[in-house]
């Protein structure tokens, strides 16, 4: 099997693929819900095998360097590193992007503003669409998967994240997309603007409990925290985005439930239009889109 590094024999005393599994997921029970799911995880990764393998030949002796690395990300794990960072790798929608600790791990419920903005952009598309603070590249990268006739743009603050952002669009199919730099609108040059804009900021509160949950803390605080309300970068955004957008232009926005009322307060206030909360299954605010 190629670059997979199971040895076909050994001294009994090495471990077995099943018996690595086992010991892992032990390990991880303390502190994890899906613990021999992300044992597999870890050790596919570590191998350079899909998981089917793990199942199709338990009984296969790892190498000594495989083992202590399987080892060493275990104990990583343990100590509440994202499972996203061990592997470098995150699906979202129906692609898998590079993430690292440069940047935020894409999440699922991210995917309703996706379904937010392909719900308001016809098929046939053709006008300018920018996603600001890109992260990885997630919500523009995937919109120019699904409507390849729009001109894409996306920003960043963080270098590192648009390297990889750059990186992930190469590797999907969508070169094309064009990646600025710099503080929310003033990464854009002069003149240009936009039909659509998808923003999902950092809408964390400084002292937000949250911070200090499992993984969170590993992931960079640009992304997570806006301010001392966690209301900052949103609020500058409703109000910036006005000047860059087309007559008619949409700005569809991810934030807290807790913060939907703040957030439709502040587009009204700006003289926005058609204000509307997109919500989960169980009706609780998503986000909010408004028309200008
Ligand atoms: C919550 S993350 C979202 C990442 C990605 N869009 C996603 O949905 O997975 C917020 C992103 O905004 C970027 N950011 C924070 N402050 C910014 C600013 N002032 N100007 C531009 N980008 C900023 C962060 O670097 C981070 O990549």
């Amino acid at each position: 099997m190629q670059n997979c590094y199971f040895s076909k024999s050994g001294p009994s005393s090495q471990p077995t693929v099943s018996a690595s599994l086992e010991q892992a997921a032990r390990r991880l029970s303390k502190t994890l819900a899906s613990p021999r799911r992300e044992s597999e995880l870890i050790l596919s990764h570590c191998l350079g095998c899909p998981l089917t393998s793990l199942f199709t030949e338990p009984a296969r002796i790892l190498e000594p360097a495989v083992q202590s690395r399987f080892d060493a990300f275990v104990t990583r794990r343990l100590a509440g590193e994202p499972l996203s960072y061990l592997t470098g790798h995150r699906g979202f929608w129906s692609l898998d992007f590079r993430v690292s600790p440069d940047t935020l791990i894409p999440r699922p419920e991210t995917e309703a503003l996706i379904r937010a903005a392909l719900h308001l952009i016809p098929d046939d598309h053709t006008g300018r669409l920018l996603d600001l603070g890109t992260g990885c590249g997630t919500l523009a990268i995937t919109l120019a998967h699904e409507r390849p006739g729009l001109e894409v743009w996306a920003t960043d603050q963080s270098l590192r994240a648009l390297d990889l952002a750059r990186t992930n669009a190469c590797a999907l199919g969508t070169p094309s997309i064009v990646f600025c730099s710099g503080d929310w609108f003033e990464a854009l040059p002069q003149g240009i603007d936009f039909d659509w804009m998808v923003c999902n900021p950092p809408y964390l509160a400084e002292h937000d409990p949250a911070l200090d949950q499992d993984g969170i803390r590993y992931e960079p605080r640009a992304s997570l925290v806006a301010g001392e309300t966690g209301l900052e970068a949103l609020f500058r955004i409703i109000e910036e985005a006005p000047r860059r957008l087309r007559q008619s232009g949409w700005l569809i926005v991810e934030h807290a439930h807790d913060q939907a009322e703040a957030i439709a307060h502040r587009f009204d206030a700006n003289g926005w239009r058609n204000v509307a909360a997109y919500r989960d299954i169980g009706g609780q605010a998503q986000g909010t889109r408004a028309a200008w």
